[in-house]
């Protein structure tokens, strides 16, 4: 079990070239618990994602790691804490699966520590867990866009951080393998109580997974907590614009948006099918 760190956004504003995207923001990520961000396009999710990993820095307001601005915490520090996997991720040309799942290691790596067996052990697990090992000698850009994506979580996994923070980790992926990919950081948060917070697109996987979801919507968040407390059809209309009904995941018990559109209006009560 890793030490427990703490990750807060306060009151940040945050934008590209004098054009801010996001004001007055706070979020306080709940410790060992799995954080689910949703929101239309553009609304400003990767952009808080970034802010939150020190990729972006605030106009104003401030990221805190442990109680202390990561604007004024050392890189190697923060990404021995924090490990992020961001939207549209770039590998350097001809880089080999396993060197690029390896480069996650480099944080722990210091003056007098060299590559170690632990490190071999990260990067063989994390290329298990995802199941791309026997793809490990292979050249990145020879993948498909799904096994692509597996590795790059694998990459964020072998950085072995307390806190993980994904941005559509799911992306490009067949609904199997996003199950797959959603299960295992599961997993990782209930084995190790590691803090994850990640980007979904889709509503109803967003309320399976999450312990608290957070609703944005033009740069704000308009609603937060557990997805039975917080996933409505007012919500869904006023963020989304569309209509939709809510009813009950069946293999969770969550909730399950299911949108209408202008062709498929029901007029009579659902039959039951078993
Ligand atoms: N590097 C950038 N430079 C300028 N504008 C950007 C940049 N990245 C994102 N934006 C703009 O910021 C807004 C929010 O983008 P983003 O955070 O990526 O949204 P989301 O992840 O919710 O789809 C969008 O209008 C987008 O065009
Ligand atoms: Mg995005």
């Amino acid at each position: 079990m890793s030490e427990r760190h703490t990750l807060e956004a306060r009151d940040v504003r945050l934008g590209y070239g004098g054009r801010d995207i996001v004001s007055g923001l706070s979020l306080e990520v709940p410790q060992g618990a799995v954080t689910v961000v949703v929101g239309p396009n553009a609304c400003g999710k990767s952009t808080l994602l970034r802010a939150m990993a020190r990729l972006l820095a605030p106009s104003s307001g401030a990221v805190h790691l442990d109680g202390r601005s990561v604007a004024e915490t050392p890189t190697k520090e923060v990404a021995a804490v924090l490990g992020i996997l961001p939207q549209s991720p770039v590998a350097p040309e001809g880089i080999t699966v396993s060197d690029l799942v390896g480069r996650g290691r480099y944080p722990h790596q210091g003056w007098f520590r060299r590559w170690t067996a632990e490190d071999d052990e990260a990067v063989a697990g994390a290329l298990l867990a995802t199941d791309v090992l026997e793809l490990a000698a292979r050249p990145v850009d020879e993948l498909s866009g799904g096994q692509r994506q597996r590795v790059w979580i694998a990459m964020a996994l072998a950085q072995g951080t307390d806190i993980l923070l994904l941005d559509e980790p799911t992306t490009f992926l067949d609904v199997s393998h996003q199950l797959d990919v959603l299960d295992l950081l599961t997993d990782l948060n209930h084995a190790d109580g590691t803090t994850i917070v990640m980007v979904l697109h889709d509503l109803n996987l967003a309320c399976r997974y999450a312990d608290h979801l957070v609703v944005m919507r033009d740069g704000r968040i308009v609603a937060e907590g557990k997805p039975s407390e917080v996933v409505t059809e007012e919500l869904m209309s006023e963020v989304f614009g569309m209509r939709c009904s809510i009813v009950e995941d069946p293999a969770s018990g969550t909730p399950m948006v299911v949108p209408i559109g202008r062709h498929h209006v029901r007029t009579e009560p659902p039959v039951p099918r078993n």
